[in-house]
């Protein structure tokens, strides 16, 4: 999902975490998003009107009645304009005033109007937060469609430690990517492998690869944008994901085997896109190997479980398995072997030795390969590989 050219109208409240969503603005804007604001008068005790139209890159909407064109009534054309309506931060006051229709200024007016996604971020002092009465008002809104981003839990400005934590921008930015996302996987569960896996010679050494996680990632924030409940198997990485997906997290093969064959059978799809080890250390040594022990070693290997082959040859009826397939020849022939040998409904093939293809870069260069179709894929963003494969799933899901 891209926000290219998607228009974002965010209205800022008085709350000390106004000074943040300068952040979520350029965030915005580095996507290419059109954004325009509409600013509290509390708003701008704690923010100018200077630095958010600087920023945004347009002017900033500060009050109902300050129109030069009495034919442009800005709390309509405002609503018109935007896809979505982002309120950050949310403050207890602005909570209340929305929960019970209030329409005394230029946001609560443009959110009575509002019939497309609206997110309010609400952030405050943890007591507030919890107070029955601003927990009611947050019950309301929920209960008519408004998505509420819950804040979190951690040391306040206040300085005190509680839950009403303004969460991370890219949070925020996941959430609204996920509101004006189509949701053609609403109601489907996910499961997702990623990144290497680690395979123990002794307490401090293994054998691993160079896989970053990026791939399974992508997958896993794809799917959870399209509306589906993800969770991710991942081997260990150096990056994470802002988006509500459940993630568990393993270092060998076999861990990785153990985890998916205990939950696999909860899930409608199925994406192996882990590069598991395919053979493991024959012996573990249970002490740290010492140099001066040993003039020459040798490692013997013995053979992983096939994760995908164990996954192909159990599925139920209502399951997809999608796996991965990194080849450095005959890269559709290999593939299609894979398809059939491991009982898999999709294969994603990619060459490795292409440059910007395969492990440890920010593309990839992939073949979709289901037993009906063969789709060659250009040079792409993780992201819109993703996205691809989301929608070649889908595609094969509608047909089958
Ligand atoms: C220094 C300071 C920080 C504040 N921070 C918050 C906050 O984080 N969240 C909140 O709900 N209210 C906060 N308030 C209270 C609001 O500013 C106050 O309720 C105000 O009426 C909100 O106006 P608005 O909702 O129209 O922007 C703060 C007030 C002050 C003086």
């Amino acid at each position: 999902m891209s926000l290219k050219n998607k228009n974002i109208l965010i209205g800022i409240c008085g709350g000390i975490a106004a000074y943040k969503v300068c952040e979520l603005i350029r965030f915005l804007k580095k996507s290419e998003a059109n954004v325009k604001v509409i600013m509290t008068n509390n708003a701008q005790r704690f923010i100018t009107p200077l630095t958010v139209q600087t920023l945004s890159q347009n002017r900033v909407y500060l009050d109902t009645f300050e129109s030069e064109y009495f034919y442009d009534i800005e709390h309509i054309s405002l609503t018109a304009w935007a896809d979505i309506l982002v309120v950050a931060p949310a403050t207890a006051n602005i909570i209340g005033k929305f929960a019970n229709g209030i329409a005394d200024d230029l946001l609560t007016t443009t959110f009575l109007a509002f019939n497309k996604p609206i997110l309010v971020v609400p952030a405050m002092n943890s007591n507030m937060f919890e107070n029955k009465i601003v927990q009611a008002n947050i019950q309301k809104l929920k209960q008519v469609g408004i998505n509420v981003l819950e804040p979190e839990a951690g040391l306040l400005a206040c300085g005190v430690y509680g839950k009403g934590r303004y969460p991370e921008n890219r949070k925020i930015v996941i959430e609204i990517e996920r509101l004006l996302e189509k949701k053609d996987l609403d109601g489907k569960r996910v499961l997702i492998t990623a990144g290497p896996t680690r395979e123990y010679l002794d307490p401090v050494r293994f054998i691993s690869n160079r896989s970053s996680g990026k791939m399974g990632f992508a997958l896993a924030e794809e799917a959870y944008k399209r509306g589906a409940k993800v969770t991710l198997v991942s081997g260990p990485v150096n990056i994470q994901t802002y988006a509500d997906i459940e993630i568990v997290n393993v270092e060998t093969a076999y861990e990785m085997y153990e985890e998916v064959k205990s939950i696999k059978d909860k899930y409608d799809i199925l994406i192996f896109s882990a590069a598991v080890a395919d053979f493991k250390p024959k012996n573990f040594r249970e002490s740290k190997i010492k140099k001066e022990q040993e003039q020459e070693l040798q490692i013997e290997l013995q053979k992983n479980p096939d994760i995908l082959k164990y996954a192909g040859e159990t599925k139920k009826d209502w399951q997809i398995v999608v796996g991965f397939s990194a080849e450095t020849e005959n890269l559709i022939e290999n593939s299609k072997k894979k398809l059939y040998e491991k009982n898999a409904d999709l294969i994603v093939a990619n060459n490795v030795l292409q440059e910007g293809a395969g492990f440890n870069v920010d593309t990839n260069i992939v073949t979709l390969i289901s037993k009906e179709k063969v789709l060659e894929l250009p040079k792409l963003s993780k992201e819109e590989v993703a996205g691809r494969i989301f929608d070649f799933i889908v595609d094969y899901l509608c047909r089958r």
